[in-house]
């Protein structure tokens, strides 16, 4: 698929958070400012296997611009403070997460990635990852790419609640390129519908207890916090609520 146009968020360009800020598509005139946002924010990290970056800063960005996909970034005046990244990948191609999460041909080619995120630390705690995982919901709906897919690191609390907070749950959990990682999912047509009788939890770092409840049809749900502990609520996964037009089965 082929994305012809970037979208424009229209004026005010206002974010209720953030009322001076901007949202626009980042060009490659920006792949500098960029490279030194992720450069403080990688610098910064609480655990370096939050976000472990990629191996070509310049493709990965081609890979999540036109015609690939978008980079969405948000600035104040100049400066760019947060930016998150919609690619939409064909089928077969290499890194494609829903070939890693084991969907089926036909679905392959519905998914869209929701893709590297990041919030300067200044600018954090105004639910920036959350805004922009709706815009690239928006967008990959739009392009008719429906089944949203993420990847998120086991150590990486705030984004995994954030996109499980965003109705994302976690299909499976395994290793990419040797790193323990979680890829979540949303199908934007669907409503899914969870076996909540039969959940249970799972703590946050048991990666071979959550690697077998994935494996097992378990999908985590929710996270919650036990004392010193964060757990992930998983619960089997029930067929989708009847809607108009959609087949009400899961995956
Ligand atoms: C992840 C990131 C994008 C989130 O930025 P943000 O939009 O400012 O996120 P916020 O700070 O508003 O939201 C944090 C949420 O996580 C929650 N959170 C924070 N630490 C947490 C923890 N240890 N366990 C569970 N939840 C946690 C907060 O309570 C908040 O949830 P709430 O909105 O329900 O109250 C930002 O922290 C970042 O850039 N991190 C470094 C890069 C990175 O990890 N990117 C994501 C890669 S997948």
């Amino acid at each position: 698929m082929a994305l012809r146009t970037p979208p424009v968020f229209a004026p005010p360009h206002s974010l209720p958070q953030l009322p001076d800020a901007a949202l626009r598509v980042l060009t490659p005139a920006d792949f500098p400012a960029w490279v030194r946002l992720r450069d403080e924010v990688l610098a910064g990290l609480v655990h370096p296997d939050m976000y472990v970056r990629e191996a070509d800063e310049a493709v990965f960005f081609a890979q999540h611009s036109l015609p690939r996909g978008h980079a969405i970034g948000v600035f104040l005046g100049a400066e760019l403070v947060a930016y998150a990244m919609l690619g939409v990948p064909e089928p077969g191609e290499a890194g494609h997460l829903g070939a890693v999460a084991g969907l089926a041909p036909d679905a392959q080619a519905r998914v869209a990635h929701l893709a590297s995120c990041m919030v300067r630390a200044g600018w954090r705690g105004r639910q920036l990852q959350a805004l922009l995982l709706k815009l690239r919901c928006a967008l990959a709906q739009a392009y008719d790419r429906p089944l949203c897919l993420a990847m998120v690191s086991l150590h990486n609390a705030a984004s995994c609640h954030n996109l499980l907070a965003h109705g994302m749950w976690i299909a499976w959990t395994g290793e990419i390129d040797g790193l323990q990682r979680h890829v979540l999912q949303i199908d934007l047509l669907g409503h899914a519908r969870w076996d909540l009788g039969g959940s249970r939890l799972i703590a946050a770092d048991d990666f071979a207890q959550l690697r077998a409840a994935a494996a097992d049809g378990y999908c985590g749900i929710a996270d919650a916090v036990d004392g010193p502990r964060r757990m992930l609520r998983y619960a089997r996964r029930l067929p989708d609520a009847a809607a108009p037009g959609h087949a009400a089965v899961p995956r």
